[in-house]
């Protein structure tokens, strides 16, 4: 029997950068300055250690607003992150290790060595069970690249996803692979929200022989849950921005919440719930 009280803390797309980069490294919207990204996240450090200790803390991605091999961007990352109440787990995004296989700006050399730097702080891909649930926790940006340890990650998720346990089994990674299925076909942005081909084949692939319980992911920015023809589907809302403030049409997203903010997710009986914790300004 879990106990209810239990909660795992989500945080998500905290584009981290030093102050420095202000000016320099592209906003997202005019106000979206790394001072705001830390200015936020200390909002949630506050609400953690004000409350009851998480069982674990997830972090979903689009930790750095730049690849993980740049110094200055992972070491203000990092000093960060070092906050979170352990234990403390987190999977890479697009901005720390690099874009989607299939996407324009896909540079396999660039995936690679950043995964690599990543991988040295936060390992991956990693199982944590906490709370009722088996997390599962996967870079999104290694499904679709020629290389062992795209492979080696595949055949891991799909080995962890047929054992048998009474825990909730979360898959968590950044990039959602589709919106509706496997045949989402935009032209309008939506595409950069969600892994091209031949990322997304590979993503759904090592998912659905044995479908997670819950699939959770980052990126769109909107808190979101979802009932998915093959699992539950829990959309991370960004720390930094939300998708107010992005140019992104998102009438293919699941209805949400577009607020800054962080989830704390439990048990609910038999299934799960969560629930949206706001930042302030
Ligand atoms: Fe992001």
């Amino acid at each position: 029997m879990t106990d209810t009280t239990e909660f795992v803390a989500l945080i998500a797309d905290m584009h981290l950068a030093p102050p420095e980069t202000a000016g320099i490294d592209k906003p997202q919207s005019p106000e979206d300055l790394p001072a705001r990204r830390d200015r936020r996240l200390e909002s949630v450090l506050a609400q953690l250690a004000a409350g009851p200790a998480p069982a674990a803390v997830i972090v979903g991605g689009d930790c750095s607003n730049e690849q993980w091999f740049r110094p200055d961007y992972a070491d203000h990352a990092r000093q960060c992150m070092k906050r979170f109440p352990a234990p403390c787990c987190a999977v890479p995004g697009n901005h720390d290790v690099g874009h989607s296989a299939g996407g324009k700006r896909f540079d396999p050399a660039e995936v690679e060595s950043a995964t690599a730097a990543f991988r040295a702080d936060w390992g991956g891909p990693w199982a944590l069970d906490a709370a009722g649930f088996r997390f599962l926790g996967i870079n999104t940006q290694l499904f679709g690249t020629d290389s062992a340890s795209a492979r080696e990650q595949a055949r891991w998720l799909k080995e962890q996803l047929g054992k048998r346990t009474n825990l909730l089994r979360a898959v968590i990674g950044h990039t959602p692979p589709y919106f509706g299925d496997l045949a989402d076909d935009f032209d309008d942005g939506t595409e950069l929200m969600m892994l091209p081909e031949p990322a997304r084949s590979a993503f759904h692939d090592a998912l659905i022989t044995h479908p997670p319980d819950l699939l959770i992911t980052a990126h769109t920015h909107r808190f979101f849950v979802s009932r998915h023809a093959h699992w539950d589907w829990l959309g991370l809302p960004s720390t930094a921005l939300g998708q107010d403030e992005l140019w992104i049409p998102t009438d293919h997203f699941p209805p949400g919440d577009d607020h800054v903010g962080w989830l704390s997710l439990r048990r609910d009986g038999a299934g799960w719930n969560a629930l949206m914790h706001y930042c302030g300004e």
